[in-house]
């Protein structure tokens, strides 16, 4: 039976889960019926804040709770993994945010785990969804490029250091990378669809071991460049071009894109804008509702293979960088 409201839950009450509890607001069909932190006054003041039933002072309560559908993961990296495993143990959809754990190991025990229960299972890679890379994904398709040739993306903020942030602090998965440069390694999977012959990285570490810095060219087997790069040390562009034989894709923060400027023969130029509507994280949580009501365990748009592959990109990034975790050794 199709139920006619999806209830999620919400697991860990941080800074990006109350955003994601706003995107859930412009969506009639979903529910936000349950939410689980380490604190039950924090559940209690998240759950008034975004008029959800019920709040737990435990992730497990919610894990259990029967009347849950799905539950949304807002912890640091590092617990992705434990907590995905956990609501897939009861047997709860996840839609887990990004990166979907730290390494390619624990992602295909995730992997193996949603597939072997038959529960969904998606990384929130919430970009991929917008209506503005909807559009750009189209346009690849119709090959209003020509051949495309090249991809330069970076995204940066110059945060200030507190060694026990979650950006900084690697017992917390810090790093410019698993935080940031995931959106530019991400973005050319998508535009180049296949796994890169070569991966060449460099990166600057600070005082916490982290990559404070991080850039990556990765080559793909057609004769295509990607040079993308990450930063928690400096205001970067934020901006992605795609460039091919016939012209160029221009996308202004390309991380929340809402436009893009598509240049033909060096001429003809025109910046388009598709409607948009809520704050942009409806459309991660419209697209694992609409999955769930087809009865499908897995996104197309962003498959488990997909962000398995991501994850071995990001191991190889961080091999030639010189970056394990704590908790990996
Ligand atoms: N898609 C996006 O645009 C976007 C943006 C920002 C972040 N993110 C992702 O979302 C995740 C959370 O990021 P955030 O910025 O929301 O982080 P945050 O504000 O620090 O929140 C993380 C939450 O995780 C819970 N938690 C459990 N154990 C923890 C521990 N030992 N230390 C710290 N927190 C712990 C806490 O919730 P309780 O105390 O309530 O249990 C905490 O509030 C990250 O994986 C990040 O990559 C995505």
């Amino acid at each position: 039976m199709i139920k006619e409201k999806i209830n999620w839950g919400i697991l860990g009450c941080g800074k990006i889960a109350h955003t994601f509890a706003e995107g859930l607001s412009f969506l009639p069909s979903a529910r936000l019926l349950a939410v689980a932190s380490r604190s039950g006054e924090r559940a209690a003041g998240f759950a008034k804040r975004h008029n959800a039933e019920r709040s737990y002072a435990d992730y497990e309560s919610l894990a259990v709770d029967p009347d849950v559908d799905v539950i949304y993961i807002a912890t640091p990296h590092n617990f992705h993994f434990e907590h995905t495993l956990l609501s897939l143990d009861h047997n709860k959809s996840v839609l887990i945010e990004k990166p979907i754990c730290v390494n390619a190991k624990e992602t295909r025990k995730l992997i193996e785990t949603a597939r072997g229960k038959q529960v969904f299972l998606m990384e929130a890679m919430w970009t991929r969804f917008l209506p503005a890379i909807e559009m750009i994904k189209n346009w690849l398709k119709d090959r209003v490029l020509g051949e495309v040739k090249m991809l330069f993306a970076d995204f940066g903020f110059n945060f200030l250091f507190d060694a026990e942030s979650r950006i900084f602090n690697p017992n917390l998965a810090g790093g410019a990378l698993l935080d940031l440069g995931i959106y530019p390694v991400y973005f050319s999977t998508m535009v180049f669809a296949q796994f890169p012959v070569d991966i060449s990285s460099k990166a600057i570490l600070g005082k916490t071991g982290i990559d404070e810095q991080s850039a990556y060219i990765l080559k793909y087997g057609n004769g295509e460049l990607a040079m993308l790069a990450s930063t928690l040390k400096a205001l970067a562009s934020q901006s992605a071009t795609i460039t091919g034989t016939g012209g160029s894709i221009f996308v202004p923060e390309f991380w929340k894109a809402r436009k893009a400027r598509v240049t033909i023969d060096g001429k003809k130029s025109k910046m388009v804008e598709p409607d948009f509507e809520g704050n942009g994280y409806n459309y991660e949580a419209l697209e694992v509702m609409s999955c769930l009501k087809r009865g499908e365990l897995e996104s197309k748009s962003m498959s488990l293979d997909e962000s398995l592959m991501n994850m071995q990109i990001m191991d190889s990034i961080r091999q030639q960088i010189g970056l394990v975790y704590p908790f990996e050794k």
